[in-house]
Formats: structure tokens, C-alpha cells, sequence
């Protein structure tokens, strides 16, 4: 704990002023391109804390160009042509100016090498708070590519942060640890609820930075840690993560943006609402499938409160929703509204890759004249 102090001291010394304030998109240099020069390279394994323009290292971290090999294992890099690889306990970080005040949400592209279980502590500092950390368990696969996108949410309680990525495995192998690659910045704005609609955010319209180049949408973990969601308005409650999907790679029943549920039963949204005891409301919303070879039988279970529907949905894997709805009577003056897959779904394209239904266009209005 110590040590980590001292780090990031001599850190904010030497990188002070550095940053310029952030627009939506990748980090300065955040998809490792601009790499170390050749006299700081030791093989593949970096020697100099500031090797990577914009970064800053500690550990062992290795600079990948795509196409190298790990064994028999073909490395293949999200964007471009570099990604890093952190060894055990190994981490990067770079600053960044900020509003104070603000909502963001970090997103980044990470794939499994040798290591079972990896596992990347991603932390925000300084903080008011007592921790802005999470971990990413990334030791499930659900991209069919290898490669998957994470994304979490924080506060920005000082003008200028740093982000830190950080391997917590402890393998054998001191270089046996996950590859990262563009790492991206969004501003959050906190959607409100409308005439229209009780929900915020009931369209899953704002949510965190997909990332242009890739196809596999963006998983969202369960926010045990994290009081910020990466989605406004809805948390993931879960044991496992839901995935934030675009109309650029996916089927969208509305909008641009939905959410997958990828993980059955382990995986939820739910946001809470404020009701009229014994007045009557209806929640609607469209399930579907996001036309990504993710066939067969479905159904998604709608909860508000006490009650519950259903809804099947037979999908061919390419793309296609059906509208339902629960109407209910509030037993309490908040109803906790939420979403889940009944079952698991595996993508047909032989990947193994987990997929399941699309949520939607969720909409919850009282009605007048029940
Ligand atoms: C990123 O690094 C480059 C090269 O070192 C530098 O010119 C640029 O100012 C840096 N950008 C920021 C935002 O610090
Ligand atoms: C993640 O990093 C933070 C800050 O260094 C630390 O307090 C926390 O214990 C770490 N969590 C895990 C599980 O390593
Ligand atoms: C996405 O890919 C295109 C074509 O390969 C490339 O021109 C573009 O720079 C990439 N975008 C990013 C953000 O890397
Ligand atoms: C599904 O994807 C295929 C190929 O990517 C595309 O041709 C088709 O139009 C898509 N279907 C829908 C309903 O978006």
C-alpha cells in the first residue's frame, strides 16, 4: 500500500499539467499506437515508465503488435495494430482534465491470454469518496472474437484524475495477463424523467462509448462496487454483465441503443420508481434479438414489484422484437422495475459465446382511467 503512494506521487509530479480537458472518444494515444522507442523495448517487454507517450507504466507490461505470436496462439488486436499486455500486478494510467461535478464512463477492449481468471482493477483517483474502484472479471468469454469491451461509470470529484488499469492476477508466469486496447472517455448526462415517461432512460439511448471499430458491444458489470452506472438510470443487478449493444454492429428496436441480456437469470437491470399507492400504471417495453446468430427459444421476465410477466419470443437470429406489457396496481411508493432472461443462449456460429434477448423501448406510465 505503501508503495502504491509513493508512485503515485512521483507520478502526479512528473505528468502535472500535462493533460488537455477530454472530448468523447479514445484517451489520448488510448489505442496504444504511438509505442516506446525501440532502445526502452526489451523484446516485447517495456523498460521505461513513460515509454508509451501519454502513459504511465509499472510492472511488467509488454507492447503486442497484432499478428505476434503467444505459443501457438495468433494475437489479434482490436484497433490498429498495438495493444498492451499486463503482466501480474502490472498497471497503466494517465491522467486526465476533467469537469468536476460531471459523470463519465470509461470504456475499454480487454482479451484473456493464458491465464484462467483474469481479473482488472479499474480505479478513478483521487476520490471524495471511499473507493471509485471495480473489478472486471474477465475470465468469461462473450465476444466470439476473444476480445470483449467493459465499461464503468464514475463522478469526477477533482478537475483533473487519474485512470488506472491494473492486473490483480497472480499467475505463475509473470507475463501471463490480459491484453488491453482502446481506452475511451464519454460524458454522461443524467436523463431525466419526462411527461412520457416515468423511467429515465427507458431507451438505453445514453450510456457509455461504444467503440466505433468493434462489433461486439459493450459489457456493463454488475455494479456492486460502483454507485455509477455506466447507464444512467438503471442498475445492473446481477451476478453477471449485460451487454450495451449499437444499431451500427446489432438489430435496435428503437433508437440506437439497447441492452442484451446475456447471462440468464444471472443477469438483470432494474431501476426504481416512485408510485402512488393503489394507482394503477403500465410498463411497456419491446424483447427481441439483436441479429447476431442468437436463435431459438427466449423469454425475458418483467418485474414491477410484486408482479410479473413473461414475455416469449421465439427468435431466427436475425433481428426482429415484439412489443408487450404488465399492467399493475403500486403496492408501495417505490416499485422497483426489472428485467431478466429465463434462459441461456449460446450464439449459433459455433463461438461459444453467450447471447440472449434485447430489451428495449421500456416505457412506464400511470394510467388515469384504469
Ligand atoms: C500525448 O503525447 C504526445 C507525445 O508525447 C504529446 O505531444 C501530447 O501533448 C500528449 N497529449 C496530452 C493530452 O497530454
Ligand atoms: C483496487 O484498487 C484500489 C486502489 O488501489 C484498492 O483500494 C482496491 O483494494 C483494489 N481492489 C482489488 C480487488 O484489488
Ligand atoms: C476504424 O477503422 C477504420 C478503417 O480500418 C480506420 O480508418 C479508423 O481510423 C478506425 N477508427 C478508430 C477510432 O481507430
Ligand atoms: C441482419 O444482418 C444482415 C447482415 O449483417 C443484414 O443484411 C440484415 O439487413 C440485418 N437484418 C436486420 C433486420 O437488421
Amino acid at each position: 500500500m505503501d508503495k502504491f503512494k509513493i508512485l503515485l506521487f512521483v507520478l502526479i509530479v512528473a505528468t502535472c499539467g500535462a493533460a488537455l480537458a477530454i472530448t468523447d472518444g479514445l484517451l489520448p494515444n488510448g489505442n496504444f499506437e504511438v509505442g516506446p522507442k525501440p532502445s526502452q523495448l526489451k523484446g516485447s517487454v517495456i523498460t521505461a515508465q513513460n515509454a508509451i507517450p501519454n502513459w504511465t507504466i509499472s510492472g511488467f507490461v509488454e507492447y503486442i503488435k497484432s499478428g505476434q505470436k503467444q505459443g501457438d496462439m495468433l494475437l489479434v488486436v482490436p484497433e490498429g495494430a498495438y495493444a498492451v499486455r499486463l503482466g501480474n500486478e502490472a498497471s497503466i494510467r494517465q491522467k486526465v482534465k476533467l469537469v468536476k461535478g460531471m459523470f463519465y464512463s470509461l470504456t475499454f477492449s480487454a482479451a484473456r491470454t493464458c491465464a484462467q481468471e483474469e481479473k482488472l482493477n479499474v480505479t478513478v483517483t483521487p476520490t471524495t469518496e471511499k473507493s471509485d474502484w471495480g473489478v472486471f472479471p474477465i475470465q468469461t468469454m462473450y465476444g466470439s472474437e476473444g476480445w470483449d469491451s467493459y465499461a464503468c461509470g464514475f463522478r469526477a470529484d477533482y478537475p483533473e484524475v487519474e485512470i488506472t488499469i491494473h492486473n490483480t492476477g497472480v499467475e505463475e508466469d509473470p507475463a501471463c495477463g490480459p491484453l488491453i486496447d482502446s481506452v475511451a472517455l464519454k460524458t454522461l448526462y443524467p436523463p431525466r424523467r419526462t411527461r412520457a415517461n416515468m423511467l429515465k432512460n427507458g431507451n438505453f439511448e445514453e450510456g457509455p462509448y461504444v467503440l466505433p471499430n468493434t462489433s461486439w458491444g459493450v459489457l456493463l458489470p454488475p455494479h456492486i462496487e460502483d454507485a455509477h452506472s455506466p447507464l444512467p438510470g438503471w442498475i445492473v443487478e446481477s451476478l453477471k454483465a449485460v451487454k450495451y449493444i449499437d444499431s451500427e454492429h446489432f438489430f435496435i428496436p428503437e433508437g440506437k441503443r439497447a441492452i442484451e441480456l446475456v447471462a440468464g437469470k444471472e443477469s438483470a437491470i432494474a431501476q426504481q420508481v416512485i408510485t402512488q399507492i393503489g394507482k394503477v400504471y403500465v410498463l411497456s417495453f419491446t424483447v427481441g434479438d439483436a441479429n447476431n446468430s442468437c436463435e431459438g427459444s427466449m423469454a425475458v421476465e418483467a418485474f414491477a414489484g410484486r408482479d410479473t410477466v413473461k414475455v416469449e419470443y421465439l427468435s431466427k437470429g436475425k433481428g426482429g422484437f415484439v412489443r408487450s406489457k404488465l399492467r399493475f396496481k403500486a403496492v408501495s411508493t417505490r416499485t422497483r422495475i426489472m428485467f431478466l432472461s429465463t434462459f441461456y443462449s449460446m450464439k449459433s456460429d459455433n463461438s461459444g459465446s453467450l447471447c440472449g434477448p434485447v430489451i428495449d423501448d421500456v416505457k412506464l406510465l400511470s394510467v388515469r382511467y384504469p
